[in-house]
């Protein structure tokens, strides 16, 4: 199964995509987590990809894209993926299908978390994230078990630098520009699929399960 998901900042993807990756067995690739392990680990990617982020634009598409082709080579992508963050360009999303192509493959689902605006802000601003695995929490919506600590792997949550309101509402500007254009792209490929990420977040992924179906 190989699923791609879209939704703006703070739409729930990494919530429910660890919860999707468990069930259906397929690696979560979030191009953010992958961008900030980079930068704590100061490689050269890192190095280059901390300005964009931190200012909340994208990061270029020639970094981007490269990376993630590298990345579904791999061995542990056979079987499917979930995609977490790209594609977010227009330009991104025909690399990924000339890719895709070549391999005679293709993906099944672009499923959309839609989430109105009033909710992101408050989202954003609570989000605590694990530094080691990822994982996202919510200090009201979804707290740790421990304060602090990650429930998956006892990891340090920390704040995320771009989780202040004047950069979240930069990636919300930057969302609407250059990513939800990928709407009308996948509904013109018969690809897209929408859920109500307004909804508590059980009963957003039982919806998710109910779209991609039981395995
Ligand atoms: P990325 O890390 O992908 O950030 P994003 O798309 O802005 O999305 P978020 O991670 O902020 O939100 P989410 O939808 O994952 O929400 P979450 O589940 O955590 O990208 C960061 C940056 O990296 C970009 O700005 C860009 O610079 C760069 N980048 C990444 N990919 C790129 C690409 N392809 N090309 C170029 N640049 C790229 O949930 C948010 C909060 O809400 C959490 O606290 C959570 O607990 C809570 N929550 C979730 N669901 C619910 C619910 N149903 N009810 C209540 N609370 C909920
Ligand atoms: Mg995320
Ligand atoms: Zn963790």
């Amino acid at each position: 199964m190989k699923i791609i998901l879209l939704g703006p900042p703070g739409a729930g993807k990494g919530t429910q995509a660890k919860s999707i990756s468990v069930k259906y067995c397929i690696p979560h690739i979030s191009t953010g987590d992958i961008f900030r392990k980079n930068i704590s680990e100061k490689t050269p990617l890192g190095v280059k990809a901390k300005n964009y982020i931190d200012a909340g634009l994208l990061v270029p598409d020639e970094l981007t894209i490269d990376l993630v082709k590298d990345r579904l080579s791999k061995e542990d992508c056979k079987n499917g993926y979930l995609l977490d963050g790209f594609p977010r360009t227009v330009k991104q999303a025909e690399a990924l299908d000339e890719f895709l192509n070549g391999r005679q493959e293709s993906i099944d689902t672009a499923l959309l978390i839609e989430v109105p605006r009033e909710l992101i802000l408050e989202r954003m601003t609570g989000r605590r994230v694990c530094l080691a695995c990822g994982a996202s929490y919510h200090i009201k919506f979804n707290p740790p078990k421990n304060e602090g600590k990650c429930d998956s792997c006892g990891g340090e949550l920390i704040q995320r630098k771009d989780d202040n309101k004047e950069t979240v509402l930069d990636r919300l500007t930057v969302y609407d520009k250059q990513t939800q254009p990928l709407v009308k792209y996948y509904k013109s490929k018969n690809k897209l699929s929408i859920v109500d990420g307004a909804l508590a977040i059980d009963k957003v992924f039982e919806n998710v399960c109910s779209i991609l179906g039981e395995q």
